[in-house]
Protein backbone atom coordinates (compact mmCIF):
# COMPACT_ATOMS: atom_id res chain seq x y z
CA UNK A 1 0.00 0.00 0.00
CA UNK A 2 1.44 3.28 -0.94
CA UNK A 3 2.03 5.63 2.45
CA UNK A 4 2.05 9.13 2.84
CA UNK A 5 2.99 11.21 5.68
CA UNK A 6 0.61 14.49 6.08
CA UNK A 7 2.04 17.40 7.83
CA UNK A 8 -0.10 19.68 8.88
CA UNK A 9 -1.33 21.50 11.96
CA UNK A 10 -5.12 20.99 11.63
CA UNK A 11 -6.33 18.44 12.79
CA UNK A 12 -9.41 18.94 10.35
CA UNK A 13 -7.31 19.21 7.28
CA UNK A 14 -5.47 16.03 8.31
CA UNK A 15 -8.47 13.99 9.06
CA UNK A 16 -10.01 15.13 5.97
CA UNK A 17 -7.11 14.17 3.50
CA UNK A 18 -6.85 11.13 5.57
CA UNK A 19 -10.12 9.65 4.72
CA UNK A 20 -9.94 11.01 0.68
CA UNK A 21 -6.23 9.07 0.48
CA UNK A 22 -7.89 6.21 1.79
CA UNK A 23 -10.27 6.19 -1.29
CA UNK A 24 -6.68 5.85 -3.25
CA UNK A 25 -5.98 2.78 -1.42
CA UNK A 26 -3.44 4.91 0.50
CA UNK A 27 -2.23 4.36 3.99
CA UNK A 28 -2.08 7.52 5.64
CA UNK A 29 -0.31 8.82 8.40
CA UNK A 30 -0.39 12.59 10.52
CA UNK A 31 1.96 14.39 11.93
CA UNK A 32 2.32 18.49 12.39
CA UNK A 33 5.97 20.24 12.11
CA UNK A 34 7.25 19.10 15.47
CA UNK A 35 6.75 15.52 14.82
CA UNK A 36 7.40 15.17 11.24
CA UNK A 37 10.85 13.86 11.32
CA UNK A 38 10.22 11.41 13.94
CA UNK A 39 6.77 10.15 12.12
CA UNK A 40 8.59 9.80 8.75
CA UNK A 41 11.41 7.43 10.08
CA UNK A 42 9.07 5.46 12.13
CA UNK A 43 6.46 5.13 8.84
CA UNK A 44 9.10 5.25 6.00
CA UNK A 45 6.67 7.02 3.33
CA UNK A 46 6.55 7.17 -0.11
CA UNK A 47 5.37 10.55 0.04
CA UNK A 48 4.63 13.64 1.75
CA UNK A 49 2.02 16.36 1.92
CA UNK A 50 3.69 19.50 3.57
CA UNK A 51 1.62 21.96 4.82
CA UNK A 52 3.30 25.48 3.77
CA UNK A 53 2.05 26.75 7.11
CA UNK A 54 2.96 24.98 9.53
CA UNK A 55 4.31 26.79 13.05
CA UNK A 56 7.00 24.94 14.94
CA UNK A 57 9.41 24.79 12.64
CA UNK A 58 10.37 26.53 9.21
CA UNK A 59 9.37 24.26 5.76
CA UNK A 60 12.84 24.57 4.08
CA UNK A 61 14.65 23.63 7.30
CA UNK A 62 12.01 20.50 7.29
CA UNK A 63 12.49 19.13 3.93
CA UNK A 64 16.20 20.12 4.21
CA UNK A 65 16.52 17.61 7.59
CA UNK A 66 14.08 14.98 5.85
CA UNK A 67 16.26 14.96 2.76
CA UNK A 68 19.10 14.34 5.18
CA UNK A 69 18.47 10.92 5.67
CA UNK A 70 19.53 8.53 2.45
CA UNK A 71 15.58 6.55 2.38
CA UNK A 72 13.92 10.01 2.14
CA UNK A 73 16.48 11.43 -1.07
CA UNK A 74 14.15 10.93 -3.88
CA UNK A 75 10.56 10.84 -1.89
CA UNK A 76 8.41 13.08 -3.30
CA UNK A 77 7.08 16.28 -1.52
CA UNK A 78 3.84 17.97 -2.33
CA UNK A 79 3.33 21.29 -0.66
CA UNK A 80 0.33 22.33 0.22
CA UNK A 81 -0.50 25.85 0.23
CA UNK A 82 -3.04 28.69 0.05
CA UNK A 83 -0.10 31.31 -1.16
CA UNK A 84 -0.13 31.70 -4.91
CA UNK A 85 2.33 34.25 -5.61
CA UNK A 86 5.64 33.19 -7.47
CA UNK A 87 8.08 33.88 -4.95
CA UNK A 88 6.82 31.55 -2.87
CA UNK A 89 6.14 28.60 -5.25
CA UNK A 90 9.76 29.01 -6.33
CA UNK A 91 11.35 28.89 -2.53
CA UNK A 92 9.13 25.80 -2.00
CA UNK A 93 10.63 23.94 -5.27
CA UNK A 94 14.16 25.38 -4.90
CA UNK A 95 14.30 23.95 -1.12
CA UNK A 96 13.41 20.40 -2.38
CA UNK A 97 9.46 20.62 -2.63
CA UNK A 98 8.61 18.63 -5.56
CA UNK A 99 5.37 19.51 -6.63
CA UNK A 100 2.84 22.24 -5.48
CA UNK A 101 -0.89 22.20 -4.59
CA UNK A 102 -3.21 25.12 -3.91
CA UNK A 103 -5.63 25.34 -0.69
CA UNK A 104 -8.58 24.25 -0.47
CA UNK A 105 -7.13 20.97 -1.71
CA UNK A 106 -9.44 19.63 -4.83
CA UNK A 107 -9.07 16.24 -4.51
CA UNK A 108 -9.01 15.50 -7.99
CA UNK A 109 -6.08 17.38 -8.20
CA UNK A 110 -4.43 15.71 -5.27
CA UNK A 111 -5.04 12.29 -6.69
CA UNK A 112 -3.76 12.59 -10.52
CA UNK A 113 -0.42 13.97 -9.09
CA UNK A 114 -0.53 10.96 -6.13
CA UNK A 115 -0.91 8.58 -9.41
CA UNK A 116 1.67 10.76 -11.61
CA UNK A 117 4.46 10.27 -8.96
CA UNK A 118 2.88 6.36 -8.47
CA UNK A 119 3.58 6.09 -12.41
CA UNK A 120 6.93 7.69 -12.16
CA UNK A 121 7.98 5.39 -9.30
CA UNK A 122 7.59 2.47 -11.41
CA UNK A 123 8.97 4.05 -14.38
CA UNK A 124 12.22 3.60 -12.47
CA UNK A 125 12.57 0.40 -12.74
CA UNK A 126 12.25 0.49 -16.45
CA UNK A 127 16.12 1.15 -16.12
CA UNK A 128 17.14 -2.44 -16.32
CA UNK A 129 15.29 -2.87 -20.46
CA UNK A 130 17.16 -1.89 -23.40
CA UNK A 131 16.71 1.15 -24.84
CA UNK A 132 14.09 -0.33 -27.78
CA UNK A 133 11.48 -1.51 -25.05
CA UNK A 134 11.70 1.35 -22.84
CA UNK A 135 10.92 3.45 -26.00
CA UNK A 136 8.03 0.89 -26.73
CA UNK A 137 6.64 1.82 -23.18
CA UNK A 138 7.62 5.14 -22.89
CA UNK A 139 5.60 5.86 -26.63
CA UNK A 140 2.32 3.75 -24.92
CA UNK A 141 2.47 6.11 -21.95
CA UNK A 142 2.54 9.39 -24.21
CA UNK A 143 -0.03 7.65 -26.22
CA UNK A 144 -2.27 6.84 -22.84
CA UNK A 145 -2.03 10.14 -21.80
CA UNK A 146 -3.08 11.48 -25.06
CA UNK A 147 -6.26 8.86 -24.79
CA UNK A 148 -7.09 10.35 -21.21
CA UNK A 149 -6.83 13.48 -22.36
CA UNK A 150 -9.36 13.14 -25.37
CA UNK A 151 -11.81 11.48 -23.39
CA UNK A 152 -12.35 14.48 -20.79
CA UNK A 153 -12.61 16.46 -23.85
CA UNK A 154 -15.38 14.04 -25.32
CA UNK A 155 -12.74 14.11 -28.30
CA UNK A 156 -12.37 11.05 -30.65
CA UNK A 157 -9.09 8.85 -30.31
CA UNK A 158 -6.09 8.56 -32.26
CA UNK A 159 -6.30 5.12 -33.85
CA UNK A 160 -3.47 5.20 -35.52
CA UNK A 161 -1.46 6.79 -33.19
CA UNK A 162 -2.79 3.58 -30.56
CA UNK A 163 -1.88 1.25 -33.58
CA UNK A 164 1.80 2.37 -34.10
CA UNK A 165 2.42 2.24 -29.79
CA UNK A 166 1.22 -1.33 -30.06
CA UNK A 167 2.75 -2.17 -33.25
CA UNK A 168 6.14 -0.91 -31.80
CA UNK A 169 5.84 -2.90 -28.90
CA UNK A 170 4.91 -5.75 -30.88
CA UNK A 171 8.27 -5.50 -32.85
CA UNK A 172 10.19 -4.96 -30.51
CA UNK A 173 9.10 -8.08 -28.64
CA UNK A 174 9.35 -9.99 -31.76
CA UNK A 175 13.05 -8.70 -31.69
CA UNK A 176 14.30 -8.61 -28.41
CA UNK A 177 11.61 -11.11 -26.50
CA UNK A 178 9.45 -9.66 -24.10
CA UNK A 179 11.01 -11.16 -20.73
CA UNK A 180 12.36 -7.86 -19.18
CA UNK A 181 9.63 -5.62 -20.51
CA UNK A 182 7.02 -7.98 -18.78
CA UNK A 183 9.39 -7.96 -15.67
CA UNK A 184 9.40 -4.18 -15.91
CA UNK A 185 5.67 -3.93 -15.94
CA UNK A 186 4.93 -7.12 -13.79
CA UNK A 187 2.44 -6.62 -10.46
CA UNK A 188 2.46 -3.22 -11.51
CA UNK A 189 -1.66 -2.90 -11.33
CA UNK A 190 -2.50 -0.09 -9.15
CA UNK A 191 -3.24 3.20 -11.62
CA UNK A 192 -5.26 2.82 -15.23
CA UNK A 193 -2.08 3.86 -17.27
CA UNK A 194 0.17 1.29 -15.32
CA UNK A 195 -3.12 -1.33 -15.24
CA UNK A 196 -3.66 -0.91 -18.81
CA UNK A 197 0.06 -1.14 -19.65
CA UNK A 198 -0.32 -4.69 -18.21
CA UNK A 199 -3.79 -5.80 -20.22
CA UNK A 200 -1.56 -4.89 -23.45
CA UNK A 201 1.50 -6.35 -22.92
CA UNK A 202 0.24 -9.72 -21.53
CA UNK A 203 -2.62 -9.56 -23.92
CA UNK A 204 -0.06 -9.31 -26.54
CA UNK A 205 2.13 -12.30 -25.07
CA UNK A 206 -0.80 -14.44 -24.97
CA UNK A 207 -2.07 -13.74 -28.51
CA UNK A 208 1.34 -14.24 -29.99
CA UNK A 209 1.70 -17.67 -27.67
CA UNK A 210 -1.72 -18.79 -29.45
CA UNK A 211 -0.42 -18.43 -33.34
CA UNK A 212 -2.33 -14.98 -33.97
CA UNK A 213 -1.42 -13.07 -36.99
CA UNK A 214 0.70 -9.94 -36.29
CA UNK A 215 -2.18 -7.57 -37.55
CA UNK A 216 -4.71 -9.31 -34.87
CA UNK A 217 -1.88 -9.34 -31.87
CA UNK A 218 -1.88 -5.91 -32.13
CA UNK A 219 -5.37 -5.24 -32.44
CA UNK A 220 -5.96 -7.34 -29.15
CA UNK A 221 -3.05 -5.64 -27.41
CA UNK A 222 -4.72 -2.03 -28.76
CA UNK A 223 -8.27 -3.55 -26.78
CA UNK A 224 -5.78 -4.47 -23.62
CA UNK A 225 -4.64 -0.80 -23.58
CA UNK A 226 -7.61 1.31 -24.52
CA UNK A 227 -10.28 -1.45 -22.55
CA UNK A 228 -10.77 0.78 -19.04
CA UNK A 229 -10.70 4.21 -20.94
CA UNK A 230 -13.90 5.43 -19.97
CA UNK A 231 -12.81 5.22 -16.49
CA UNK A 232 -11.26 8.30 -16.73
CA UNK A 233 -15.09 9.98 -16.25
CA UNK A 234 -15.76 7.68 -13.67
CA UNK A 235 -14.92 9.87 -9.96
CA UNK A 236 -12.29 9.10 -8.46
CA UNK A 237 -13.51 7.44 -5.04
CA UNK A 238 -15.27 5.08 -7.20
CA UNK A 239 -12.56 4.04 -9.51
CA UNK A 240 -9.85 3.78 -6.38
CA UNK A 241 -12.20 2.36 -3.77
CA UNK A 242 -10.91 -0.66 -2.16
CA UNK A 243 -12.89 -3.38 -1.10
CA UNK A 244 -16.14 -3.95 -2.50
CA UNK A 245 -18.40 -1.80 -3.88
CA UNK A 246 -22.11 -1.05 -2.72
CA UNK A 247 -24.98 -1.59 -5.71
CA UNK A 248 -25.08 1.70 -6.17
CA UNK A 249 -21.16 2.35 -6.59
CA UNK A 250 -21.18 -1.18 -8.48
CA UNK A 251 -23.27 0.59 -11.03
CA UNK A 252 -21.36 3.62 -11.09
CA UNK A 253 -18.58 1.86 -11.59
CA UNK A 254 -20.12 -0.15 -14.76
CA UNK A 255 -20.30 3.11 -16.47
CA UNK A 256 -16.41 2.63 -17.59
CA UNK A 257 -17.68 0.60 -20.39
CA UNK A 258 -20.42 3.19 -21.47
CA UNK A 259 -18.07 5.90 -21.55
CA UNK A 260 -15.60 3.71 -23.16
CA UNK A 261 -18.22 2.52 -26.31
CA UNK A 262 -19.43 6.18 -26.52
CA UNK A 263 -16.37 7.57 -27.21
CA UNK A 264 -14.60 4.49 -29.57
CA UNK A 265 -17.99 4.94 -31.08
CA UNK A 266 -16.50 8.69 -32.52
CA UNK A 267 -13.60 7.04 -32.90
CA UNK A 268 -12.77 6.10 -36.82
CA UNK A 269 -10.67 3.38 -38.05
CA UNK A 270 -10.89 1.60 -34.68
CA UNK A 271 -10.32 -2.02 -34.93
CA UNK A 272 -13.75 -4.21 -34.00
CA UNK A 273 -11.50 -6.52 -31.47
CA UNK A 274 -11.24 -3.14 -29.23
CA UNK A 275 -14.75 -2.10 -29.40
CA UNK A 276 -15.61 -6.03 -28.37
CA UNK A 277 -13.12 -6.11 -25.25
CA UNK A 278 -14.32 -3.13 -24.16
CA UNK A 279 -18.20 -3.68 -24.31
CA UNK A 280 -17.93 -7.33 -22.38
CA UNK A 281 -14.33 -7.75 -20.77
CA UNK A 282 -16.80 -7.41 -17.65
CA UNK A 283 -18.97 -10.30 -18.78
CA UNK A 284 -18.95 -13.86 -17.38
CA UNK A 285 -19.27 -16.88 -18.52
CA UNK A 286 -21.95 -17.75 -15.64
CA UNK A 287 -23.46 -14.23 -16.51
CA UNK A 288 -22.54 -12.64 -13.12
CA UNK A 289 -20.89 -9.82 -14.73
CA UNK A 290 -22.00 -5.97 -15.12
CA UNK A 291 -24.44 -6.55 -18.13
CA UNK A 292 -25.28 -10.06 -17.62
CA UNK A 293 -24.23 -11.47 -20.41
CA UNK A 294 -24.12 -15.42 -20.46
CA UNK A 295 -21.41 -17.58 -22.63
CA UNK A 296 -22.56 -17.69 -25.89
CA UNK A 297 -22.99 -13.79 -26.04
CA UNK A 298 -19.41 -12.97 -24.83
CA UNK A 299 -16.92 -13.04 -28.06
CA UNK A 300 -13.62 -14.41 -28.20
CA UNK A 301 -11.74 -11.40 -27.01
CA UNK A 302 -13.57 -10.41 -24.42
CA UNK A 303 -13.12 -14.13 -22.99
CA UNK A 304 -9.73 -13.14 -23.54
CA UNK A 305 -9.21 -10.05 -21.77
CA UNK A 306 -11.61 -11.57 -18.51
CA UNK A 307 -8.13 -14.16 -18.07
CA UNK A 308 -5.86 -11.53 -18.16
CA UNK A 309 -7.49 -8.81 -16.40
CA UNK A 310 -7.99 -11.87 -13.19
CA UNK A 311 -4.19 -12.48 -14.07
CA UNK A 312 -3.31 -9.10 -13.37
CA UNK A 313 -5.29 -8.56 -10.15
CA UNK A 314 -3.89 -11.86 -9.09
CA UNK A 315 -0.24 -10.99 -9.47
CA UNK A 316 -0.42 -7.92 -8.52
CA UNK A 317 2.00 -6.76 -5.69
CA UNK A 318 0.73 -6.04 -2.62
CA UNK A 319 2.11 -3.85 0.12
CA UNK A 320 5.59 -5.01 0.42
CA UNK A 321 4.64 -8.30 -1.15
CA UNK A 322 6.28 -8.94 -4.49
CA UNK A 323 4.60 -9.74 -7.40
CA UNK A 324 3.10 -13.36 -7.83
CA UNK A 325 4.93 -15.93 -10.09
CA UNK A 326 3.32 -17.55 -12.85
CA UNK A 327 3.48 -21.20 -10.76
CA UNK A 328 2.30 -19.29 -7.88
CA UNK A 329 -1.01 -17.72 -9.65
CA UNK A 330 -2.18 -20.24 -11.78
CA UNK A 331 -4.21 -22.60 -9.12
CA UNK A 332 -6.10 -19.32 -7.87
CA UNK A 333 -6.69 -18.21 -11.71
CA UNK A 334 -7.97 -22.20 -12.44
CA UNK A 335 -10.36 -21.58 -9.48
CA UNK A 336 -12.93 -19.07 -12.04
CA UNK A 337 -13.37 -22.23 -14.15
CA UNK A 338 -17.28 -20.84 -14.05
CA UNK A 339 -16.40 -17.47 -14.82
CA UNK A 340 -13.83 -17.60 -16.89
CA UNK A 341 -13.96 -19.68 -20.71
CA UNK A 342 -12.26 -23.20 -19.70
CA UNK A 343 -10.68 -23.47 -22.62
CA UNK A 344 -8.72 -20.30 -23.09
CA UNK A 345 -8.19 -21.01 -19.33
CA UNK A 346 -6.45 -24.10 -20.27
CA UNK A 347 -4.24 -22.25 -23.13
CA UNK A 348 -3.85 -19.73 -20.78
CA UNK A 349 -2.21 -21.47 -18.42
CA UNK A 350 0.00 -23.34 -20.56
CA UNK A 351 1.63 -19.80 -22.04
CA UNK A 352 1.73 -19.16 -18.72
CA UNK A 353 4.14 -22.14 -17.42
CA UNK A 354 5.43 -22.42 -20.68
CA UNK A 355 6.60 -19.92 -22.76
CA UNK A 356 5.47 -17.14 -19.82
CA UNK A 357 7.93 -18.96 -17.79
CA UNK A 358 10.80 -19.02 -20.15
CA UNK A 359 10.01 -15.53 -22.00
CA UNK A 360 7.95 -13.33 -19.62
CA UNK A 361 8.97 -13.93 -15.89
FE1 LIG B 1 -9.53 -3.37 -16.43
FE1 LIG C 1 -13.04 -2.50 -16.75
Amino acid sequence: MYKILIVDDSEPVKEFLSFQLRQLDCEAAPAVGSTAISMAVKFIPDMVLLDIEITAVSVLDLIRELRSHDEFKNTPVIILSSRADKTTIMSAFTGGADDYILKPVNTGLLFSKIIGWQNLEMETNWTGITHNQGKALRLLKVIMDESFENLRKSAPLSAASVRNACELLYLTIEAEGAGAIVKAVAGYNTTLFLHSLLMCVYIMMFTRYKGYAKDDCIDMAMGGLLHDIGSVKVPNNILFKPGKFNISEYNDSGLHVKYGIEIMDKTPDLPQAVKNICRCHHERIDGSGFGGIKAEGICTEARIAAIVETYCAITAKTGDSDSKTAAEAIPTLMSFQNQLDPKLLEAFKEAAMNDFKSNLL
